[in-house]
């Protein structure tokens, strides 16, 4: 079974489902923040609208409750949209129904319409095949370039592509399976992974699946803590994941009987608040009673930053501390800084590490910058992920 892609199949003329991940991040004005994945989405739009598909964007934003919700509504990712093509995109105020008929009826070669949020619809979540059957009448053919949901059992990414013969992924799609795959199959050796973040129990499957492939694991974020803790350090008041001590205590000792170096924090940056309204200090080694460890010290810093540097092969996911309060961002930025300087093969893993690495200015220093979170590590766990099984000919 393979994959297509776009470029395999004859589009001229067509009418194009394009599922893309325009889950964005909006600001108080209800503006796009953050348009990394939009951009990420042009080479495959554009090369459709330039072979004369009429292309009918298909996207979900936030979590709104299966049904209309103005918060989450995609015109504001429409206007970026235009202004990144320079052209016009029409977005309709639903992703179904009767007005979505007569505009895509009415498109010409080379046009472009944003369908509404599709979680409006409780049947895209659900995976209904109604639901699927309402989107596919719209098109002759589907293409998937939203890597960021091809691990979501949804509607417009398991049930709608099966059914169109012509179904193929797009350019950031092939992009992503690149670089993942290079981890998950060839990496150079040293590989090192940088895991940090909030919860260890996001993070469990990717660790025991890099447990039998790394050389080193550097471990930061609060997701440490509970490292520290099933090692008998004092944490503090730092968060641990009390329950999941266990796992943290099998993987440190499945690591060792591999070979497997485990880095974790020697050095904190520390506050009794977590917002920054109180003062922070440099301890080592325990934490005292009260305060919360928030950001991986300077000393542990530099040291996952040479483990970075003398890598072949480099995997971060999940920023080091609190990053979005600048006391506690500077172990993020040291690492951030690392993965730019390293001559090996970078990839940052998506989410909250993605946009720690583009807050430093250095995302075009790395060999890439994953647009999917959750897929990503989904993908590297080598969980099966719907979005790609359904685009399988
Ligand atoms: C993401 O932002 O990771 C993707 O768009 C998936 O969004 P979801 O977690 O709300 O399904």
């Amino acid at each position: 079974m393979t994959i297509r892609f776009l470029d395999e199949l004859e589009l001229a003329g067509k009418r194009v489902l394009l599922r893309v991940d325009f889950n964005v991040p909006l600001n108080d004005r209800h503006e796009v923040a953050d348009d990394t994945r939009i951009r990420a989405a042009l080479p495959t739009i554009r090369f459709l609208l330039d072979r004369g598909a009429k292309v009918i964007l298909m996207s979900h934003l936030g979590r709104p409750k299966g049904s209309p919700d103005r918060r989450w509504t995609l015109e504001p990712v429409g206007a970026s949209l235009a202004a990144l093509l320079k052209r016009e995109v029409v977005h309709t105020d639903d992703c179904v129904g009767s007005g979505v008929k007569k505009v895509v009826s009415e498109m010409r070669e080379g046009g472009l319409v944003l369908l509404e949020n599709l979680r409006f619809h409780e049947g895209e979540t659900r995976n209904d095949p109604g639901f699927a059957q309402r989107l596919a009448a719209f098109g002759d053919a589907y293409v998937d370039d939203a890597f960021g949901a091809v691990h979501r059992a949804h509607a417009s990414v398991d049930a709608l592509p099966r059914l169109f013969p012509d179904r193929a992924a797009g350019f950031l799609i092939r992009a992503e399976l690149d670089a993942l795959s290079r981890l998950a199959q060839t990496p150079e050796r040293p590989y090192v992974a940088v895991l940090g973040g909030a919860k260890v129990s996001d993070k469990i499957g990717v660790l025991e699946h890099l447990m039998g492939r790394v050389d080193s694991v550097a471990v930061g974020g609060a997701m440490a803590y509970t490292f520290l803790a099933a090692l008998g350090v004092r944490v503090g008041a730092s968060r641990v994941e009390a329950e999941k001590t266990w796992q943290a205590r099998r993987l440190l000792d499945r690591a060792q009987e591999r070979g497997i170096e485990v880095l974790l924090p020697t050095d904190h940056v520390v506050s009794s608040a977590a917002d920054g309204s109180a003062p922070a200090e440099v301890v080592q080694g325990p934490i005292p009673d009260g305060m919360m460890g928030l950001d991986i010290g300077p000393v542990t810093a530099a040291r996952f930053a040479e483990r970075v540097l003398s890598a072949r092969t480099v995997f971060w996911n999940g920023p080091m501390g609190l990053f979005e309060v600048d006391a506690f961002a500077a172990g993020t930025m040291a690492l951030s800084r690392a993965l730019a300087d390293s001559r090996g093969y970078t990839v940052v893993g998506g989410g909250d590490s993605a946009a720690a690495i583009a807050r430093a200015g250095l995302a075009d220093r790395v060999s890439h910058v994953s647009t999917g979170g959750g897929a990503s590590l989904e993908y590297l766990e080598g969980k099966e992920l719907p979005g790609l099984k359904a685009l399988e000919v």
